[in-house]
Parts: C-alpha cells; structure tokens; sequence
C-alpha cells in the first residue's frame, strides 16, 4: 500500500473516493457523492489516497487552512474489505503530517455520535472530545455532531 497526497485529484480518484463512501460510510443521508468531492477540489485541501497497484482503498481530505491555529479533517474513508488492516491509521497519521506542515497546532474533524467505530478509532489515535453539535435536522438518525481534535 502507498500513500499519495494531491491537491488535484484526478476525475477517476475522485470517482474512487465516492464509489469509496457508498460502501463505506453508515449513514447514507450524509453521504458525499461524487458531487461533493469535486466541491472540495479548491487547491487547498489536500486529498490523501491509499493506494495499492491501480485501486484506491482509502482516502482522506484535510483543509489545511481552517483556522489560524487548526486544519481540519473533512473526510476519512477505507473501502469496507479493506477495514481493520492498519489503512485508516495510516491515513490520519499522513493527515497529522501535512497538518504540521502547514505549521498548524490542531487537527479537528466532526463524527456523528452514532458512528461508535469512528469515535473508537479516533480516540485510539489520540483525539478529545471538545465539543458537540446539532445537525441540520438537530438530532438526527446518526445523533449528534461530536467535535474531536488532536494537539500536535
Ligand atoms: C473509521 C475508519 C476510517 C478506520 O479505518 P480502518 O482502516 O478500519 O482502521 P485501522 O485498521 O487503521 O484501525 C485503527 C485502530 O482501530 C482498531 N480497530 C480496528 N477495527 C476495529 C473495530 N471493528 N472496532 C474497534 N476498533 C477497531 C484497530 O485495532 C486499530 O487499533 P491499534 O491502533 O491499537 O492497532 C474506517 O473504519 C471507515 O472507513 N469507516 C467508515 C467511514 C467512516 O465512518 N469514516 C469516518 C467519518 S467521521
């Protein structure tokens, strides 16, 4: 498995990504589509794709430029057969490595209340709870929004 880091993606990555998600991500309400991940190709977030020969079996997007002291975390995946091997560390430790890159103190992201695996996961790599959040439609079926953030 290796990592790539861009901020341009290609149209088949970013095709990946979302065929990533659809399997994936427990909550289909909230789920980004293609569409959404076009959105974040801006030149500042930064797209992380675990790759292995030509498939892609994770990915992760982190804004760099959130906030003056925090980049933010918008989005980590592992394709579903791929979970449980050491692939979704990997990818937020890259996400922690371009977050002190871009000489930033914080890595923050959201996860919803209900998403138990998420909220272990990121626990064991060393995030705190420091906030929580309603959802659009407040209390929605995945709960609430959960604020996590990491010092580095
Ligand atoms: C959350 C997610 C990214 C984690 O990625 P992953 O590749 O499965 O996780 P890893 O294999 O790197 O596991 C990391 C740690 O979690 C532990 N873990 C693995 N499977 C687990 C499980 N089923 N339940 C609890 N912990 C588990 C591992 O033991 C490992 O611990 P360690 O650091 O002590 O070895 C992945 O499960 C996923 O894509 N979930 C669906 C999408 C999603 O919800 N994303 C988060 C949006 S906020």
């Amino acid at each position: 498995m290796k990592l790539k880091q861009t901020t341009t993606p290609t149209k088949i990555e970013l095709q990946a990504m979302a065929t990533i998600a659809k399997t994936a991500y427990p909550f289909p309400r909230y789920r980004w589509n293609l569409r959404d991940y076009e959105k974040r190709v801006d030149g500042t977030n930064i797209f992380i794709l675990a790759r292995k020969g030509n498939g892609i079996l994770g990915e992760a997007v982190v804004n760099p430029k959130h906030s003056k002291h925090a980049a933010f975390l918008e989005d980590i995946q592992v394709r579903k057969d791929a979970q449980g091997k050491g692939i979704g560390k990997a990818l937020l430790h890259a996400a922690e490595r371009a977050t002190k890159k871009a000489r930033k103190k914080y890595l923050q992201l959201d996860t919803f209340q209900r998403n138990r695996r998420a909220i272990a996961f990121y626990t064991l790599q060393g995030f705190n709870i420091t906030g929580l959040m309603e959802t659009d439609t407040r209390v929605s079926e995945a709960g609430l929004r959960i604020i996590m953030q990491k010092e580095l």
